[in-house]
Order: structure tokens, then sequence, then C-alpha cells
């Protein structure tokens, strides 16, 4: 029975080249026995793109656009039936305009938008994020919220985000909950560490995901690809 590796990139496996070359290594040395996927906030492509220029091995399956994109790698075919957005309640278009007057809300450039993903930049989140949530209710949206790193405001289809596609690539890769362990460092990632699989945080990760450290969240002491290959060994052995 192989393992699914579902592991967030940037501040993840990207920032330590060093420790990317001996995560490389690992999993060259572990083919037979692992599945690599990556889960990130980027799209496909952009994900793409930093396969080829970084040692980042090749994955079998890419979660891009915060859990809203599932692809196979390389061929970027879609996973059939992700994300599942029902035709009522979500709409990229109301929810920009739901926000669109927001002072403190400043939406990202166009090439981090997507028609399941409404991404802003947020600096200072105070109460601002009660009157998100509350503008979208009134505007009877199906959409869920995810803020990380004090900087990045994901508006996203009621029920995706990385956790639920997480599950929904197990799935269809057919691999049980107990043989998946994702790892990351920010506060979109969250959701992967509530799915019920084993986890692993890196020790660069910030306050926002290493409060959910447990028996099933193994908290790195390393950073980046070190920190996930500390978890690998905790977890596989
Ligand atoms: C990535 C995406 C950005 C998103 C952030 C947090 O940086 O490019 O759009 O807001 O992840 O999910």
């Amino acid at each position: 029975m192989k393992w699914l590796i579902i592991s967030d990139l940037d501040g993840t496996l990207l920032g330590d080249d060093a420790a990317l070359s001996r995560f490389a290594a690992w999993y060259e040395s572990q083919h037979d026995h692992v599945l690599l996927a990556y889960s990130s906030g980027r799209s496909f492509t952009s994900v793409t793109a930093s396969i080829h220029a970084t040692q980042l091995p090749d994955p079998v399956a890419v979660i891009g656009n915060v859990g809203t994109q599932i692809c196979r790698y390389p061929g970027g075919l879609p996973v059939p039936g992700w994300p599942k957005v029902g035709s009522l309640g979500w709409s990229a278009e109301r929810v920009r305009a739901s926000l669109a007057d927001m002072p403190g809300l400043q939406l990202q450039p166009e090439e981090f938008q997507s028609p399941h993903k409404v991404s802003y930049f947020l600096h200072n989140a105070g109460d601002v994020l009660q009157e998100v949530q509350r503008r979208l209710q009134h505007a009877q949206l199906a959409a869920d919220i995810v803020y990380s790193s004090q900087r990045d405001l994901d508006v996203l289809p009621q029920g995706a985000n990385k956790g639920s596609a997480a599950r929904y690539l197990a799935h269809a890769l057919r691999v049980p909950d107990e043989r998946v362990i994702v790892c990351g460092d920010t506060g979109n990632d969250i959701a992967m560490f509530r799915v019920g699989f084993r986890g692993i945080i890196v020790g660069n990760a910030l306050p926002e995901l290493k409060a959910l450290a447990d028996g099933h969240a193994y908290l790195a002491h390393r950073h980046h690809a070190h920190g996930v290959l500390e978890g690998m060994l905790h977890w596989m052995t």
C-alpha cells in the first residue's frame, strides 16, 4: 500500500534549495512506496513553472488555487467532478461586486484570480473579516473565506478548500486516509489538517498553523523541506 504525500510549496517544500535537494533525493529512493502531490494557493500553470525551475520532483497531481482546482501532472487534465459548485450560490463576479468598495481590501492582480477563487490583499484584518462574511451572506453567496499570512484573503466556493480537495484526490487515487500525509506552513493549509490525515507542520510555519500541532499533526523542529523530511521519518518509520 503506497503513501500519498500532499505538500504545500511556498514556505514548505520551497524556501531552502539544499533542503529541497535532500527531499528530491529521498523521494527518488522512495518512489515505489510514495505518491507525491502538491497543493498550492497558486495555479497549476504557476506550479508547473516552479517544478521546471527548481528541483521539485514531478508529482502525480497538483491541487491549485487553494483547493479549487485538481489536475493530473504533467498533462494538466482536471480530475473530473471537482470543484463541486452548485449552479446557485457561487459567482466570482457577484463576490467582487459585493466586496468592491470595502476599505482595506485590495484585489490581487488578475493572474491570481480564477472563476472559483477571488483573492484580495488585506493587511489589518481587525473587524474586516466579519464584515466580509456579513456581505457575502447578505448577497446570498455560498462562499467561504480563508485568511493567511496576515496578507491574503481568498474567497472560495463553499466547501472547496485544500482539505476537501486533498480528500477528493486521495479517494480518486484510492489511498486510504491513514496513508495520507499532508505538509504545510500557513493558514490556507489549515483545512488539510482538519480532515483526519497525518500532518507535518514545518518548523518555520506561522503561529496560525502551529496552533494545530497535536497527535495527528507533527510539529517539525527543522524548516522547509528539512522539516518535511523530519516529519516523514516520524510517520513512516
Ligand atoms: C498564493 C496565491 C494567492 C493566495 C495565497 C493564499 O500566494 O497566489 O492568490 O491568496 O496563495 O492562499
